[in-house]
């Protein structure tokens, strides 16, 4: 079974996109209707092409926007790629509630990216110490003319190293060369990596060491990114319970996990949005939760007097320039939306979205919990699911608000036991379930 499966798959990779879906037809996995499905994708299939492997077609996610936004005293609509119901309506909600009451700020800690160079088993780290010193201006410069000459002209390159060492578990020290490197508006994965790589024979060839692997670091924590929201003048007994649940999430990891999820959940969908490596900002953000020795909440909240103060702070590694923010035509509209913004400014943004969303949440699960407003609108996607027609749909969805008012809540079976008997029955029937 093993090799039939190997053998049928070998050189899937060379196949163009037709065969592929032919191939996969011919397999069983799916029909005819899938592939006129597939094709049917609004963005051009070659630049699928051009970034993925094995490409089949586009995985469609709803792009809407959160509005209502005023970060710095700049109003932002913000696109939002992703699945999740609620997060687009309780981000512009509490959006509206903080820019009516209070302000967003954020603010730039640092700008630098991380690159690393690893020696498994340095041999003698005050040498290798001496030698970086010595060679480091003179291999900056080189750097600066063969790797990184526009990202020079633009202000970026290379700024500053940190040697740093570790002792292994076997006794022995292993030594890290950090790269301090300023991509300015680029993410910069590439550029950091082709540095580090770069620098690696020099390093070899002066110290005697041996390099183990070269590659950058996304807990970025030399590109800090701080955002602030203060709001005046609110009921004490709300933002006491708000502090109360933000220091559930400061205390305990398990809180944290679920917390940070719910600050990712509009950052993951602008990253998403405008054509980021979220993965790589989700890395560094729940690396940098850890920092304190302990998995925190990357959200502080604290009730001043009637006033609620809130921070975020994390690493923020993203860009605006090159890769897929370029490429891609829903990520360029994206970026269009939100006027064109530079690499720090997108990250401003979304450290101020992670803060309101984090709001939002906290104020909905210390008030009326997140199930009320959740359903309302799952609800919506559970008709749809359970098959009811538009014209259903409004009548539905009402009954099904009106259980889950009384029941605090809804299931699928629910949904297809109600439509089923409506139809049965007609309109009267909606009086006896
Ligand atoms: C759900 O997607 C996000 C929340 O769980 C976040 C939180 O608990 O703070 C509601």
């Amino acid at each position: 079974m093993k090799d039939s499966f190997l053998n049928y798959f070998s050189g899937f990779s060379k196949l163009n996109h037709f065969q592929r879906l032919e191939k996969l037809k011919a397999y069983g996995l799916i029909s005819k209707e899938d592939i006129s499905y597939l094709n049917q994708g609004v963005t051009e299939p070659h630049l699928a092409e051009n970034l993925i492997e094995n490409v089949l077609g586009y995985f469609d996610l709803p792009l809407g926007v959160a509005v209502n936004f005023i970060i710095d005293n700049i109003p932002y609509v913000i696109p939002l790629a992703v699945e999740e119901t609620s997060i687009i309506a309780a981000a512009s909600k509490t959006a509206r509630w903080v820019c009516s009451n209070g302000e967003i700020k954020t603010q730039k800690l640092g700008s630098f990216s991380t690159g690393q160079i690893h020696i498994a088993q340095v041999k003698d780290f005050s040498r290798l110490k001496k030698i970086i010193e010595e060679h480091f201006e003179t291999w900056k410069q080189e750097v600066h003319k063969n790797i990184l000459p526009a990202m020079v002209k633009r202000g970026g390159g290379l700024k500053d190293y940190e040697l740093r060492s570790i002792k292994r578990p076997d006794g022995k020290q292993m030594a890290i060369w950090h790269l301090h490197i300023e991509t300015c508006d680029a993410m910069g994965a590439n550029l950091i990596n082709q540095v580090c790589e770069y620098l690696k024979t020099p390093l070899e060839e002066a110290s005697q060491e041996e390099v183990t692997l070269c590659i950058l670091s996304n807990l970025a924590d030399k590109r800090l990114f701080r955002a602030e929201v203060i709001l005046r003048n609110q009921d004490p007994v709300l933002i006491k319970k708000i502090e109360e649940a933000s220091l559930f999430g400061e205390m305990d990891p398990y809180r944290a996990a679920t917390s940070n999820k719910g600050v990712l959940n509009g950052i993951d969908a602008l990253l998403v949005a405008t054509g980021n490596d979220w993965r790589a900002v989700e890395a560094g953000l729940h690396a940098y939760a850890c920092h304190s020795g302990q998995y925190k909440s990357l959200t502080q909240w604290r009730a001043k007097g009637r006033d609620l103060h809130g921070v975020l702070e994390g690493p923020f590694m993203l860009g605006t320039v090159g890769g897929v923010t370029d490429l891609h035509p829903t990520a360029r509209l994206g970026l269009k939306i939100l006027g064109h913004p530079s690499g720090e400014r997108l990250a401003r943004i979304s450290a101020a979205l992670g803060l309101v969303q984090n709001l939002g949440a906290l104020r909905a699960l210390v008030t009326e919990g997140v199930i009320e407003g959740h359903m309302k609108l799952h609800i919506k996607n559970l008709a749809l699911k359970a098959g009811a027609t538009e014209a259903e749909q409004p009548r539905l969805e009402k009954h099904l608000c009106r259980i889950l008012k009384n029941q605090k809540h809804i299931s699928f079976s629910l949904v297809e036991k109600t439509l089923r008997a409506w139809r049965a029955g007609g309109s009267n029937t909606e009086k006896n379930l």
